[in-house]
C-alpha cells in the first residue's frame, strides 16, 4: 500500500489481559486477545476483522479506538505514533460504534444532545453543532424532528442510526464498526449496511468492520482479516480469501458459509469445541488443524506471501 494513503497502522500491538485462577492465585496467566498484529488500513478501504467469538475483534477494536491501552506495540495514524496518547488535532478523528444501540445513548438525554455531545471538548459553537446534528440525522436517514425525541421512543434501527450518526459529528477518519448491526433485523440490517457503503463512499473514510458474519464482510469489505487467538490468520483482498482461503481456519470459517447457490455442493466442516490455547512455541490453531504437520508443533508460524496483498500464517505454504 502506498505510504500516503495509509490512515492506520499497527505494529506488533498487544494486549494481554491478565487472569487470576481462583484456586491458584498466586499464577498469573494472560488471555492474549491481541497478540502481534501488525496490519495496515489505507484511505476510503474497509478492512473487515471476522473471527470466532472470543479470537480478540472487539478487543482490538478497543485499542484501536483508544478505549484500552495496549501491553505493548504501536499505533499510527497517518505516520503519527498515537500508542500512548492522541493530540488534540486528531481528536474525533478516530470513532468506535459497538453492537448494542440499547446501552449506547444515555435514555435521559433528547436524542439531540446525545447528538453534539461529541463535539463538546471541540471549538464548536452551539449552534452550529445543533445545525451538524441536524445534518447527520439525516444523512443517516431519520427526520429532523427525532432531535425532540428520547430514546425509548425509537427501535432499535433508528436507534444506531443515532449512535452512527453521533460517530460521524466529528468527521472521524477512521470508524471501528464493531457489529453494528448484528442486534437488528435483516431488512433493518440490510438499509443501514448500504447507507454506510454509501457514507464512506462520500466522505471517504476507512472502516475497520468487525463481524462473525461473514455474508456481511462480503458485502461491506474490501479485504479481509481473519483473526483467531488474538492473531491475524490471514488477510487478502475479498476475492481472494472468499475464492481462495487458504488457512485451515479460513476454510473452517468459510466452509460453514452457506453459497450463493444453494444447489451447489456445501459440506460443512463443524469445528470440534477445543478451548483456545495461546501457544508460543507452536502453532495455535494445532488441536484442532485436520492437516497439521511435524513441523506445526515446533515452531510458530509467521506471515508467508501468497499473493499480491495475501498472507497466511500456515507452515502448508512454506515453499521450500
Ligand atoms: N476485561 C477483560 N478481562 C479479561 N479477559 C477479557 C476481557 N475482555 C475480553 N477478555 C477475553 O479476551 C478474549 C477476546 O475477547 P473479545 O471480546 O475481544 O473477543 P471477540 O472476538 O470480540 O468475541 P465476540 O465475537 O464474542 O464479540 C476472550 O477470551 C475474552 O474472554
Ligand atoms: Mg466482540
Amino acid at each position: 500500500m502506498n505510504e500516503d494513503s495509509i490512515i492506520l497502522k499497527t505494529i506488533s500491538l498487544k494486549k494481554y489481559y491478565e487472569v487470576r485462577s481462583k484456586f491458584l492465585k498466586r499464577i498469573k496467566q494472560f488471555v492474549k486477545a491481541v497478540d502481534d498484529v501488525t496490519i495496515e488500513a489505507g484511505r476510503g478501504e474497509t478492512l473487515a476483522i471476522v473471527g470466532e467469538s472470543g479470537s480478540g475483534k472487539t478487543t482490538l477494536g478497543m485499542v484501536l479506538g483508544k478505549l484500552l491501552k495496549p501491553t505493548d506495540g504501536r499505533i499510527l495514524f497517518k505516520e503519527l505514533d498515537i500508542t500512548h496518547s492522541l493530540p488534540n488535532h486528531l481528536r474525533g478523528k478516530i470513532r468506535i460504534v459497538f453492537q448494542d444501540p440499547y446501552s449506547a445513548l444515555n435514555p435521559r438525554l433528547k436524542i439531540a444532545y446525545s447528538l453534539i455531545e461529541p463535539l463538546q471538548t471541540m471549538s464548536i459553537s452551539k449552534r452550529d453543532a445543533v445545525e451538524k446534528a441536524s445534518h447527520y440525522l439525516q444523512l443517516m436517514g431519520l427526520p429532523e424532528s427525532y432531535m425532540n425525541y428520547y430514546p425509548h421512543m425509537l427501535s432499535g434501527g433508528q436507534r444506531q442510526r443515532v449512535v452512527i450518526a453521533r460517530a460521524l459529528i466529528t468527521e472521524p477518519e477512521f470508524l471501528i464498526l464493531d457489529e453494528p448491526t448484528s442486534m437488528l433485523d435483516a431488512s433493518t440490517q440490510a438499509q443501514i449496511l448500504r447507507l454506510l457503503r454509501s457514507i464512506k463512499k462520500e466522505k471517504q473514510m476507512t472502516y475497520l468492520f468487525i463481524t462473525h458474519n461473514l455474508a456481511v464482510a462480503r458485502y461491506m469489505a474490501d479485504r479481509i482479516a481473519v483473526m483467531y487467538a488474538g492473531q491475524i490468520v490471514e488477510i487478502g483482498g475479498k476475492n481472494s480469501i472468499f475464492q481462495n482461503p487458504l488457512h485451515p481456519y479460513t476454510r473452517t470459517l468459510l466452509s460453514a458459509y452457506p453459497p450463493p447457490n444453494p444447489r451447489s455442493q456445501w459440506n460443512p466442516i463443524i469445528p470440534e469445541e477445543l478451548a483456545v490455547k495461546y501457544y508460543e512455541n507452536k502453532c495455535r490453531y494445532i488441536d484442532r488443524c485436520p492437516f497439521k504437520i511435524q513441523e506445526c508443533e515446533k515452531n510458530t508460524p509467521t506471515d508467508i506471501k501468497v499473493d499480491e496483498n495475501h498472507y497466511v500464517k500456515c507452515f502448508l505454504y512454506v515453499k521450500t
